[in-house]
């Protein structure tokens, strides 16, 4: 039987959360979603730290203010934490109830595949949700796109810039690990545009010494007197790496992790632009009670898939870019 409820059906209690690592561009989604949906007719609830705040019930009402001033900020003002008791049943169950009591209809859910996942295992609780990617791994499959991404790109090759110009000082190799734990996507595009000589990425194995001591000895041969090497975190440590390039080549090797760096910063124009599109896109599905789907960008478009479809499609890095390195490095 359809819950009673004092306020008129018209309008929507919406939930919306941010989980797992946080990315720049967040709080330009977060409110991408609040203002069109205020405007609409809709409440907004925001759920501080992702799943666990919801099954705390850490849920406040917001209004148009509640998001000013947040475009440019980097993080995520309703915070964020990986929850392992909301995907326990129990913890589910909580933030089923949770949900009841606040009377929120549909959940709005900002971040990666976990959060994904979750916000899945919600609607299969009876939750509806709405998915808005974004991890500045770019690593969801279903969509081209995930907001944080531009801005992490550019605080990594802002980084490499800087680290170049003390390779050359020293006339050094400066091998530079980047954020991405399964995925080479981040380390990839960084290479190729930060000009590095060798790019490690977890999705294609390498040979040390084909792959990094022939290539560094063939570019100092050419006349080269400083190298970058950039790795993603799932294919190695820069640390390690540094010591046997140094062992192996004779060159003088320094390690960098940028780490949290690339997780921080003021969004680009580009996860502005990104996360105001895809919220307003997120507010068209709930307004038109489209419920359980992903916001994706696919070939170049901003559209809504299903979730559960989405969640089954994979996407394979274009390891080809590695291929261009050599052609631009030599
Ligand atoms: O998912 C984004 C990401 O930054 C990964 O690149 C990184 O490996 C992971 O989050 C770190 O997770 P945490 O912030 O929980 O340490």
């Amino acid at each position: 039987m359809e819950r009673e409820r004092s306020k008129n059906f018209a309008h929507l209690n919406i939930g919306i959360l941010t989980s797992g690592g946080d990315a720049p561009g967040m709080n330009a989604a977060i409110r991408a979603v609040t203002r069109p949906a205020l405007h609409l007719g809709h409440r907004v609830l925001g759920v501080r730290r992702g799943y666990h705040g919801l099954w705390r019930g850490d849920i406040y009402e917001m209004n148009s203010r509640t998001v000013s001033e947040i475009i440019h900020k980097g993080g995520t003002f309703l915070m964020t934490a990986r929850s392992k008791t909301f995907e326990t049943p129990e913890g589910m169950q909580k933030a089923v109830n949770m949900c009841k009591v606040f009377e929120i209809d549909v959940v709005v859910a900002i971040g990666g595949d976990g959060t994904f996942n979750g916000a899945l295992a919600l609607s299969e609780a009876g939750i509806p949700v709405i998915a808005i990617p974004a991890t500045i791994d770019n690593d969801i499959a279903c969509t081209e796109y995930a907001i944080g991404y531009d801005t992490a790109l550019n605080t990594a090759i802002e980084a490499i810039d800087k680290l170049r110009d003390t390779a050359s000082s020293h006339e050094r190799c400066s091998v530079v690990e980047v954020m991405g734990r399964h995925a080479g996507y981040l380390a990839l595009h960084t290479g190729v545009t930060a000009g590095a000589e060798v790019v490690l990425i977890p999705e294609v194995d390498f040979d040390f010494q084909k792959d990094i001591v022939h290539t560094l000895i063939e570019d100092r041969n050419a006349g080269k007197n400083h190298y970058i090497v950039v790795v993603a975190e799932g294919a190695t440590s820069a640390l390690d790496l540094a010591k046997r390039i140094e062992e192996a080549t004779g060159i003088e090797s320094r390690a960098t992790t940028l780490g949290y760096l690339q997780r921080g910063g003021s969004p680009s124009w580009r996860d502005r632009f990104m996360a105001s599109l895809i919220g307003l896109k997120a507010v068209d599905c709930l307004d038109a009670r489209r419920f359980n789907r992903a916001i994706c960008m696919q070939n170049g478009d901003i559209v809504d898939l299903d979730l559960k479809e989405a969640l089954t499609m994979t996407k394979t890095i274009d390891a080809g870019y590695v291929e261009y390195l050599d052609r631009l490095t030599m």
